[in-house]
């Protein structure tokens, strides 16, 4: 179940939205800026953040799948690939959230191999302490302690993605 008052309100995630579309709007000026999706979860937050980039844009999708209910696998499966050639082009992979850092590190290192101009990493949360492999941040926008969140797009077992906002989730006896 969800527990208490948002960790995150959708005010503070809003204004966080618009803060980095903005600083990935001066930097991208110029550029050929695709965005990729790490879906599911960064689904909410990629279709918020694009409608404030200012430059033009591709959008693709990328399913990628590490977590079982609430436990990393460690080991991160791509379930359904981007459609565009990003060769030459200026890549900036959106995530939900960095935990151990091996989903977001596999995907980076795939995308290297591609022959991008550039890899840049955004990322909505942000949670440090839990880091295993070390993956550059480019645009963070919070840094949460080592709990495990829910909403606007993150999920406990494939539910809870709609809320507007991010909460801390606790199992109940039948959620387990
Ligand atoms: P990592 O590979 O350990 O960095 O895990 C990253 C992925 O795990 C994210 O893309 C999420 O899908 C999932 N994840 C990690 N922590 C949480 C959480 O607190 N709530 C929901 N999903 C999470
Ligand atoms: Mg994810």
């Amino acid at each position: 179940m969800v527990t208490g008052k948002p960790l995150l309100t959708v005010n503070q995630i809003q204004d966080k939205v618009i803060e980095l579309a903005g600083r990935i709007s001066t930097d991208y000026a110029g550029k050929d800026l695709v965005v990729i999706s790490i879906l599911k979860g960064a689904f909410m937050f990629t279709s918020d953040l694009i409608r404030h980039i200012r430059v033009p844009l591709t959008i693709d999708f990328i399913t990628a799948k590490s977590y079982q209910k609430d436990k990393s696998t460690g080991d991160v499966k791509i379930l359904c690939d981007i459609k565009e050639d990003v060769r030459g082009r200026d890549v900036l992979l959106v995530e939900d959230i960095i935990d151990s850092g091996i989903t977001l590190n596999y995907i980076r290192e795939r995308f290297l191999q591609m022959s991008p101009r550039s890899v840049k990493i955004c990322g909505l949360l942000d949670k440090k302490e839990r880091r295993i492999v070390d993956v550059p941040i480019d645009y963070r926008g919070f840094e949460i302690p080592d709990v495990f969140v829910v909403g606007y797009g993150l999920d406990y077992d494939n539910k809870y993605r709609n809320l507007p906002y991010v909460a801390i989730f606790k199992k109940t006896s039948e959620e387990a």
